[in-house]
């Protein structure tokens, strides 16, 4: 068993960007800009956003958070947005999900400006991505490919299961990996929650590459996965005890795997490296 130490390769591609960045600076150009709007509270995204806001920094980005209360109406935020994509001093621009019940996410997407949807959430980017153009693509989605590509995964003529189909993650990297990008070429299953058990459970055991983003502690336990698998766990699950945990048994297991990702330090630290390659992009394009 080997581990996918996201921890690792987000901390070699964050070097290489702040490296990047440097140049820049050196040249005379000023930093590139993430801007992150948090509406609410809601402790996992606290979470989040504090390690965006420090991978920023040491990105050698400039960052600012926009705190803004849950009682703040869906047409005030949609303003807020229209002005920074205006703004060109920001180059990319995240809204932190969830959002408070009041506010539909997807107006609130589809009016960020696409050229600064780092998320690439935006339907322009996820199109284009799925079409296989250049684009902003999903940064959770986008750092598992990183991270493959970091260790050399065979991916290319492998049959990888999805399980979990949210827009975020499911959609996008079943998308990613079946087309032909770099890292790609696989034979790729999409599962879900209505996918019947029995063929949920024909799929994963034949299975060269399972990831699985579901959010439910211990959801993949070792019966559901052959020898040698490679098991990218995208949960991350806070237990009662206070325990971070992604949605893989991963004590029983992780010795049936050939590669696996621990939590934390597996694909979490690689969204956050996603949106700064992302980020360098959106600000290279802004004077390219
Ligand atoms: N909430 C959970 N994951 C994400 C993410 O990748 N981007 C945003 N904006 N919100 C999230």
């Amino acid at each position: 068993m080997k581990l996918l130490d996201g921890k690792k390769c987000a901390e070699y591609l964050v070097a290489d960007i702040a490296q990047q960045v440097k140049r820049y600076i050196d040249a005379g150009h000023r930093k590139p800009h993430m801007t992150i709007i948090l509406v609410g509270e809601h402790a996992p995204s606290e979470s989040y956003v504090k390690s965006k806001v420090t991978s920023c920094a040491l990105s050698g980005f400039e960052s600012n958070l926009i705190r803004l209360p849950a009682s703040i109406s869906e047409k005030e935020l949609l303003a807020l947005i229209e002005e920074i994509n205006l703004d060109r001093s920001t180059d990319g621009l995240i809204v932190q999900l969830p959002l408070p019940k009041h506010i539909n996410p997807q107006l609130v997407i589809n009016a960020i400006d696409p050229e600064k949807d780092i998320d690439g959430f935006h339907p322009t980017n996820f199109g284009r991505m799925a079409l296989g153009q250049k684009a902003f693509r999903p940064a959770t989605a986008y750092g598992i490919c990183k991270l493959l590509q970091y260790y050399q995964v065979q991916v290319a003529g492998r049959h990888c299961v999805v399980i979990g189909r949210s827009n975020i993650v499911g959609k996008p990297i079943s998308i990613m990996l079946s087309n032909d990008f770099d890292i790609g070429n696989a034979t790729v299953t999409l599962t879900h929650i209505e996918t019947p058990r029995e063929l949920l459970l024909d799929e994963t055991r034949r299975a060269d590459i399972v990831i699985v983003a579901v959010g439910i502690p211990g959801f993949v336990t070792p019966d559901m996965v052959k020898d040698g698998v490679t098991l990218i766990d995208v949960g991350i699950n806070r237990l009662e005890s206070g325990k971070l945990v992604g949605d893989v048994e991963f004590d029983a297991v992780a010795p049936k795997c050939e590669w696996i990702t621990p939590v934390p330090g597996g694909v979490g630290r690689m969204t956050v490296a996603a949106l700064m390659i992302n980020t360098l992009h959106a600000y290279q394009n802004n004077f390219n």
